[in-house]
């Protein structure tokens, strides 16, 4: 690749000059501003976090008292494979990695509810087995490339995995029940909400979780 390195050309009109101070100034309070956006950011993803964390009056704060901002991406995990999308594609690691980059601390991971409370989908069906019954092939070559070391963990172990891997990086993770069945959403009559609709059983829910 060939850099082309042009002489800068230094436009100095006369009239310019009159403005030299206040451009000075305004680059100065640019430099300075993007100096305090850079620190702010830095310091709520690098703080050491000291967890659990907890809630005083509105805020969110750690357990040494200090206040925590949480910048989530959203990362589906309920659709009808119940595997973290994206991983046939992308190593967990390089995907944290490249979510703390982007100025991210959290990712709001979602799940269904049928992963909580139906042991044979969560225990007996593994990443690999739930592309099989979708016919995803493609996935699973990706994901044995990708992911090696979770394409044959049961679905709730490659959550929890996923999870963990978040939470090496010093990504911290909001589990978000998103649906009851595994499966695209969300609509007044997909009946996958909450209390009254089709597939959610209250008892189901009340003794399994
Ligand atoms: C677990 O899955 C296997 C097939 O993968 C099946 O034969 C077995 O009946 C399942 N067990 C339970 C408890 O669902
Ligand atoms: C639980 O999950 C298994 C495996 O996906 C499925 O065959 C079964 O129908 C589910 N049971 C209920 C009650 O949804």
């Amino acid at each position: 690749m060939i850099h082309q390195h042009l002489p800068k050309k230094k436009h100095k009109h006369p009239q310019t000059f009159l403005n030299t101070f206040n451009m000075k100034k305004t680059k100065e309070l640019k430099r300075m501003f993007c100096f305090i956006i850079f620190f702010s950011f830095f310091s709520f993803i690098t703080n050491n976090m000291a967890f659990p964390l907890s809630t005083k009056s509105h805020w969110i704060i750690d357990e040494k008292g200090q206040r925590v901002k949480l910048a989530c991406v959203n990362w589906p995990s309920h659709l009808q494979p119940v595997v973290a999308e994206g991983l046939s594609k992308q190593r967990v690691d390089d995907l944290a990695k490249k979510i703390l980059e982007m100025g991210f601390n959290c990712v709001r991971l979602t799940w269904p509810l049928d992963l909580a409370t139906n042991e044979t989908l969560a225990n007996n069906v593994t990443v690999r087995q739930s592309f099989q019954r979708l016919g995803l092939t493609d996935d699973i070559s990706g994901f044995q490339t990708k992911n090696p070391s979770m394409i044959d963990l049961p679905l709730i172990e490659a959550y929890k995995k996923v999870v963990a891997k978040l939470g090496d990086k010093n990504v911290m993770v909001i589990l978000d029940n998103h649906v009851t069945k595994p499966g695209w959403c969300c609509g007044y009559d997909d009946g996958n909400g909450f209390f009254g609709d089709t597939f959610f059983d209250p008892l189901n829910w009340e003794t399994k979780m």
